[in-house]
Formats: structure tokens, C-alpha cells, sequence
């Protein structure tokens, strides 16, 4: 009563009374403290590294990362470890836990130590992007690009670009629509994929590189596969123990070839831009950038700085964009009621215009909810990670030791029910009660601080000038007879089958 009697009388007591409320709650509770125990790993629960290796690769385990946290949760509960290949990984399931991690990952956060994109890197002298650099690399190009990529007035100004490119996949559905039978589109993903590589381009070089032309070039086709092959193949070299490297050579092999390729397509055309770049200098004309690959040139970084950072840009406006409209138009089109919900919503701010800018999907909370609610169910990173490497961490009871690769399970606590009602089901109204709060890190598709989703404004705003065009001039259905698709990991979270779906012209 005493204490309690302090503490209401205490909110802005003086230091003394402070300290004899810490000394009373310790002399109340001394044996609070006596007993209270930090675990140690050894003391964690989790698989043995055979059964682990055994769901991995003899149960398909690597395509279904995603659910083995749900399992791991239910089985071990919130915090428990397994070892991934080589690798010890604690994984954390609980959005109080992951917040304990993020809230202590430093100045500098780093993602992940061990792994085979910076390997690459070395073996090839390549540079660092934005996602493989760390320290003070990371942060001056991180610094440098948020102006650009994060900054909302620097953002709205790519809607015209991204327009552009918007329109060039209202005509490639269009055309695809027509040629195949009952306006079905056939593996929509592969349309996407186009639509996400020429959308990076167009904010990356502020020119266009025909991915949505009829004919698409071939070396587009190849950027795009040497990306796929990569994602399946990270997962297989990291898995893989170094020993098993020597005898099975192709994985690793396949891998640097993909990652040759893409450092090889990102140079072609940065060099082809920086190289009209100068012409138009040499003819006295006056050069003025809008586009990223120039403010990354004019900064006087290294010219391997620059080719690394636009391999990763590109990289990752990729499957990240085209996933997450896959999963959009598919939920759409299951959803009849919030398709038309949706639709109405467009109509009713753009009042009669057709293309709609940055300030009008600003003004759609439908719109914003839907994406909002596909990223909880089909979040493109379902599991992140970070490595705290200056001190060991508390998390959930646990002392974690620094340097310790620790899995932040998204996948398993943007589907759990204890936070969200039905969390299998598609409903974006969720987002828009008031009544219904979650908690904040129990959905966070683009990652939370220093080291969140660089591309997320972008990346946000391309998906919504693409979902509101596409509903005004379609009626998305799904194919007559489809089966439920569902997703599968491949390093990123993507359709296990083909998405095909019917567009109906309005
Ligand atoms: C729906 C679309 C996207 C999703 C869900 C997404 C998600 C993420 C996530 C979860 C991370 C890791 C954050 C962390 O570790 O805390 C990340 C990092 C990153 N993303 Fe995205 N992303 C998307 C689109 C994009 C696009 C379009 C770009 C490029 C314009 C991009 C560029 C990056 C980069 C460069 C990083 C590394 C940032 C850093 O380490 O500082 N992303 N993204």
C-alpha cells in the first residue's frame, strides 16, 4: 500500500522519493531478484541440427521456411534456435521480442554476417550496395540515397514516371487479355516482373528499357532469371556446410554466374547513361539529373560504388513489386466485394480523370489498407535478420550472444491469431478500424529503423498508381476453376503456382 501510495504520489517526485521507492519495491520483493535468471542458449529450446537438416532437405523444408516458423513457434514458443546448415540462427516470434531486438540494434544495424552475396563480393572484388554494405559504408550511401528514395516531396515527383510505366502494362494486359481465351492472363507473375525491372529502370536511368515492349529484349529475360535462380540458389549455398561446397560445386557456381550477370547488366547501363551524360556536355548543353544512378554518380563515389548500388536497387525493385501485385490482383480478384469497394473509391477522387498522381492515392485508405493487408499475409521478406556484433542481447528471458544470427519471424506474427481476428483471411478493412489496434511490430513488411526498406515510398507508390489504373480500366477475376495458390519461400516470399487471372475490360 505504501508503495503503491509513493508511486501515485511519486509521478513527479523529487530524487529522494525516488530512491525510496526503488528501495522499498527491492526490500517488497527482494527474492524477485534473487531468483530472476537470464537462460543462457544451451538452456533454448529448438530441433537438433539433424532433425532440422532432415525437414530442410529431405522435407522440402527450404521452400517452406515460412511455415516451418509457424511450426517452430507452436512446438518451441516465441524464442527458439536451430542450426541452418553451418549456421546457429535464434529465431524470434513474438512482436514484443522482435521489438527488443530492433530496439537494440545499434548505430550501424547489420542484417546478416555470414552470408553468400557479401562472399560473392569478395571473390570477385565487386563493391557493396545498400543492402551487403555495413558501418560507416552503409550509412553514407544510406544517408545520400534517403534524400532521394524517402524524402515524400522527393517521392511524389517519380509519378509520372511511374505513370509511364503504368500505362505500358495497362496495354501489355490488355493485349495478353485478348490473346488468350476468356481474357485470361496466363502465370501473371511473369507480366509483373517485367512491369517491376522497367519501374526501377525508369526512376534508376529516367529512360525507358522496352521490358513491357511486345518484344521484350532478351537480356531482360536473362536479368530477370539470373535474379530467380539466385534467390533459389542463396538459400541452397547457405544451407549447404563449406565441406559440401567442394563436392557439390554447381549451387555455388550457378550462384556467381547469376550475380556475374547482374553486375553486368547494371554496368551496361550505367555506363550507357553516364556516357550520354557527357555527350550532352561536350555539345554545351546543360545536364540536370532527376534520376538516381546520377545523383549517386555526382557524388564522387567510387565508379564500382555506383555499379553495386544500382545492381542491388534493381535487384531489389524486382520480385519485391511484382510479388506483392501478384497477391494483390489475386486476393482482388477473390474478393469481388472490396474489388468494387476499391474501385468506387478511385472513381469517387478522381472525379472523372483517368491517371491519378501521388496526392490522389494519398487520399485512399482502401487502397492503402489492401496493400497494407497483402503484405501481412504474403510479407516479400518473411524472415528478416540482424546480428548485433558490439555486446550480447537480452531477448525474452534469453542472453543472446553478440554476434549470434538472429531470425526475426514476420511470416509467423503477421499470421498469428493472438493478433489479428481470421489471419489467414484477406480483409483490409482491418487496417481501418480504429477499434481494432495491433501491435506495431506485428506487421512490418518493409522492416522497422536505420536499416528499414529504402525503396519503401517508391515501392508503395508504384503499387498504388498500378492497382488504381488496373481497376478502372479491368474487372479482375480470378480463372474460372482455380485452385488456392499458395505461397512458398525462395529466399523471398512467391507463389508456389502460376496466378492466373481474367481481365475483363470495363
Ligand atoms: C513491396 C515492396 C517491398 C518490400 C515489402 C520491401 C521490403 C524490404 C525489407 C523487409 C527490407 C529489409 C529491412 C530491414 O532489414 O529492416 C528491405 C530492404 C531494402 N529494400 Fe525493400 N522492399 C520493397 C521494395 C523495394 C524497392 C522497390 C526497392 C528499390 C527501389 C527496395 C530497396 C531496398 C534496399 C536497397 C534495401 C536495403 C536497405 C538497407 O540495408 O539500408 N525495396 N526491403
Amino acid at each position: 500500500m505504501l508503495q503503491q501510495a509513493l508511486r501515485i504520489s511519486g509521478r513527479s517526485a523529487s530524487p529522494l522519493m525516488k530512491w525510496v521507492e526503488k528501495w522499498l519495491e527491492s526490500a517488497a520483493f527482494p527474492r524477485r531478484c534473487e531468483t530472476y535468471h537470464v537462460k543462457t542458449l544451451e538452456e533454448m529450446p529448438g530441433p537438433s541440427v539433424c532433425s532440422f537438416a532432415w525437414d530442410l532437405f529431405a522435407k522440402r523444408g527450404l521452400s517452406r521456411l515460412h511455415e516451418l516458423q509457424l511450426e517452430g513457434r507452436k512446438r518451441y514458443g516465441p524464442v527458439w534456435k536451430a542450426s541452418f546448415g553451418p549456421i546457429l540462427t535464434v529465431h524470434v516470434a513474438d512482436p514484443a521480442l522482435i521489438e527488443q531486438v530492433l530496439r537494440q540494434e545499434g548505430q550501424h544495424p547489420m542484417r546478416s554476417d555470414l552470408c553468400s552475396w557479401k562472399d560473392y563480393r569478395r571473390l570477385r572484388g565487386h563493391g557493396y550496395g545498400l543492402l551487403t554494405s555495413e558501418g560507416e559504408e552503409w550509412q553514407a550511401v544510406r544517408s545520400l540515397l534517403a534524400k532521394h528514395m524517402l524524402r515524400p516531396r522527393a517521392v511524389e515527383a517519380y509519378d509520372g514516371t511511374l505513370n509511364g510505366v503504368v500505362t505500358d502494362l495497362l496495354a501489355k494486359l490488355q493485349l495478353r487479355s485478348q490473346q488468350g481465351p476468356g481474357g485470361v492472363v496466363r502465370d501473371i507473375a511473369t507480366e509483373l516482373y517485367r512491369f517491376g525491372l522497367e519501374g526501377i529502370s525508369s526512376v534508376l536511368f529516367e529512360s525507358r528499357i522496352g521490358c513491357l515492349d511486345a518484344q521484350v529484349p532478351p537480356e531482360t529475360e536473362r536479368f530477370i532469371q539470373s535474379i530467380n535462380t539466385m534467390f533459389v540458389m542463396t538459400l541452397l549455398t547457405m544451407a549447404m556446410p563449406g565441406w559440401l561446397h567442394r563436392i557439390f560445386t554447381k549451387p555455388w557456381d550457378t550462384f556467381c554466374q547469376c550475380w556475374d550477370y547482374m553486375f553486368q547488366f547494371a554496368k551496361g547501363h550505367v555506363d550507357q547513361r553516364l556516357q550520354e551524360e557527357a555527350e550532352r556536355l561536350t555539345r554545351g548543353e546543360e545536364v540536370e539529373g532527376r534520376y538516381l544512378t546520377y545523383f549517386l554518380s555526382q557524388q564522387g563515389l567510387p565508379l564500382k560504388t555506383v555499379y553495386s548500388n544500382v545492381t542491388e536497387l534493381l535487384l531489389a525493385g524486382v520480385d519485391t513489386i511484382s510479388g506483392t501485385m501478384s497477391w494483390s490482383l489475386y486476393e482482388l480478384s477473390r474478393h469481388q466485394g472490396v474489388q468494387a469497394a476499391l474501385r468506387e473509391e478511385v472513381l469517387g477522387v478522381l472525379k472523372g480523370r483517368e491517371v491519378p498522381g501521388a496526392a490522389d492515392v494519398a487520399q485512399m485508405p482502401l487502397l492503402k489498407a489492401v496493400v497494407k493487408e497483402v503484405l501481412r499475409l504474403y510479407p516479400v521478406i518473411p524472415g528478416n535478420a540482424r546480428v548485433i556484433t558490439d555486446r550480447d542481447i537480452q531477448v525474452g528471458g534469453y542472453l543472446i550472444p553478440k554476434s549470434t544470427l538472429i531470425t526475426l519471424c514476420h511470416y509467423a506474427t503477421s499470421r498469428d491469431e493472438k493478433t489479428f481476428s481470421n489471419p489467414d483471411e484477406f480483409l483490409p478493412q482491418r487496417w481501418l478500424r480504429r477499434d481494432q489496434a495491433h501491435h506495431p511490430f506485428a506487421s512490418v513488411p518493409f522492416g522497422v529503423g536505420k536499416r528499414s526498406c529504402i525503396g519503401r515510398r517508391i515501392a508503395e507508390l508504384e503499387l498504388y498508381l498500378a492497382l488504381a489504373r488496373i481497376l478502372i480500366h479491368f474487372e479482375v477475376r480470378p480463372e474460372p476453376d482455380a485452385a488456392k495458390v499458395h505461397p512458398m519461400t525462395r529466399t523471398l516470399l512467391v507463389p508456389q503456382t502460376e496466378i492466373n487471372l481474367q481481365f475483363i475490360k470495363r
